[in-house]
């Protein structure tokens, strides 16, 4: 149970082309498949002003500054409108992407203080925080090959070069042996059949608790 409310919060994080997008229906159903409510959502979005926020975030020039508080903008509309009200109907979330790309993006990416995004996220989610975090890892050359392979224009994000990524990776990573409770690794090089029986055993525990 969550700490706050009666729902569970499921957050699933990685480097873009990291392939963890495609498992969120797939999540979705085998949870309600097994009697749970479930709210599928994603960050920067989930909101009607949330996805105009995030059609700026990935396409707009702007400071960092400017990029932190609008991810915090779009995250705070996202808990008060949809997250705090699903867990209190006893709902799961499950979301992609949450507080932890900020750190992971913002703070090792772009290298932005991370006591600072701690400060805010304080003030934008109180004690709310993801019960279960799922982290897709892949080799930042994976990923590429992928985003390449997409063949589609890529945004700011997908923009950015190597070594951005490979901070984002080990600073994901570095939260990840930091709380290890919270956090599953999942390998994104493996087939989808063998991520899918990872996921299963993942929520078969987390239904049991
Ligand atoms: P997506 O491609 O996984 O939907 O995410 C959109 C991009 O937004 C992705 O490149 C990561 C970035 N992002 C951040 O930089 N910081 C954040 O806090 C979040 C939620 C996303």
């Amino acid at each position: 149970m969550n700490r706050v409310a009666p729902g569970r919060f499921l957050t699933l994080e990685g480097i873009d082309g990291a392939g963890k997008s495609s498992h969120i229906e797939w999540i979705a159903d085998f949870l309600r498949a097994r009697k749970q409510q479930v709210v599928t959502s994603r960050e920067p979005g989930g909101t009607p002003l949330g996805e105009r926020l995030r059609a700026c975030l990935l396409s707009e020039a702007m400071s960092l500054e400017a990029e932190i508080l609008l991810l915090f903008a779009a995250r705070s509309e996202h808990l008060s409108a949809v997250i705090r009200p699903a867990l209190q109907r006893g709902a799961w979330v499950v979301c992609d992407r949450f507080s932890d790309a900020t750190y992971a993006y913002q703070g090792g990416g772009r290298q932005f203080d991370p006591e600072r995004i701690r400060r805010l996220e304080e003030w934008a989610q109180g004690d709310l925080q993801a019960d279960r975090t799922l982290l897709f890892d892949v080799p930042c050359a994976v990923a590429r090959q992928r985003i390449e392979a997409a063949g589609r224009s890529q945004d700011r994000f997908e923009a950015e070069k190597t070594v951005f990524f490979e901070r984002v990776r080990e600073t994901y990573l570095a939260r990840a042996r930091r709380e290890p409770e919270r956090f599953r690794i999942i390998d994104g090089t493996r087939p989808v059949e063998e991520i899918r029986a990872r996921l299963e055993t993942i929520l078969q525990e987390e239904l049991s608790q």
